[in-house]
């Protein structure tokens, strides 16, 4: 049976009811996916999205002690909170055992947006492989690109056109036309020769990271593979873990 598999550039391109009975991949490379898998990969308990920075405040305070509030407004640590959104400031001592709440400008209101799918997963060039891995046993699956502000991103198409690429045209079909442009664009990225932190570099968000400091952080996110976990939101919970 042909698998099918749909790309959404954008959160606003697709219908939230619309990914009802889907595995949705939420993909916001620079930097909210990324920092996820690796507050995961140190040790975070579970992280949970905030869209709103009051939201996050009153979380936190509800979750009482073993918390860290982490997040980003404008690529800056929020007023009063622990932790920006560099993946190198969640370290295991600032993270292991403790649950995160975590709010960015795009990508938690990406997550919010898929929440009406069967499953939700977090991906990243940092765990390119593990995401497609998960996608075997699924059938209908979707790549939902975070963007920035309304925009279409290069790095988070590149990383939807990876997953198309891997999962190859043998057992899924592209459902539709984004999902063919990603691919391509990440053929196309392939056939360059790379690497892909110079492809990131010259994106229009990681342009916006050099520029407030995070050149560091282009380097971390265009690790493919460096980590082997999946993080999952469970929409009852409201919370992101691996398990
Ligand atoms: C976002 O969610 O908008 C991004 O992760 C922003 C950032 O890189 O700080």
């Amino acid at each position: 049976m042909t698998r099918a598999l749909r790309v959404h550039m954008l959160p606003q391109l697709v219908e939230p009811a619309d990914l009802r009975g889907r595995t949705v991949v939420v993909i916001d490379v620079l930097r909210a996916t990324t920092t996820i898998a690796y507050a995961l990969a140190n040790g975070a308990t579970s992280v949970v999205p905030c869209l709103e920075i009051d939201e996050a405040r009153a979380t936190a305070r509800q979750l009482g002690s073993g918390v860290v509030l982490g997040g980003e407004r404008r690529g800056l640590r929020i007023e009063g909170f622990d932790l920006g959104n560099s993946p190198s400031e969640y370290t295991r001592a600032a993270v292991e055992e403790r649950t995160v709440v975590f709010t960015t400008t795009n990508g938690t209101r990406a997550m919010r947006h898929a929440a009406a799918a069967d499953a939700i997963l977090i991906g990243s060039f940092a765990n390119l492989s593990a995401v497609v891995a998960a996608l075997a046993n699924c059938e209908r699956a979707d790549l939902l690109c975070a963007g920035t502000n309304g925009a279409v991103t290069a790095e988070d198409t590149l990383f939807a056109g990876a997953v198309a690429h891997r999962l190859g045209s043998d057992e899924w079909g592209m459902e539709n036309d984004q999902a063919f442009l990603a691919r391509d664009a990440w053929r196309a990225f392939l056939a360059d020769g790379g690497p892909l932190s110079a492809t990131l570099r010259a994106c229009q968000g990681g342009k916006n990271l050099i520029a407030e400091g995070f050149d560091a952080d282009i380097d971390t996110a265009a690790q493919i593979d460096a980590l082997s976990l999946v993080p999952r939101l469970n929409v009852g919970t409201g919370r992101i873990a691996v398990r």
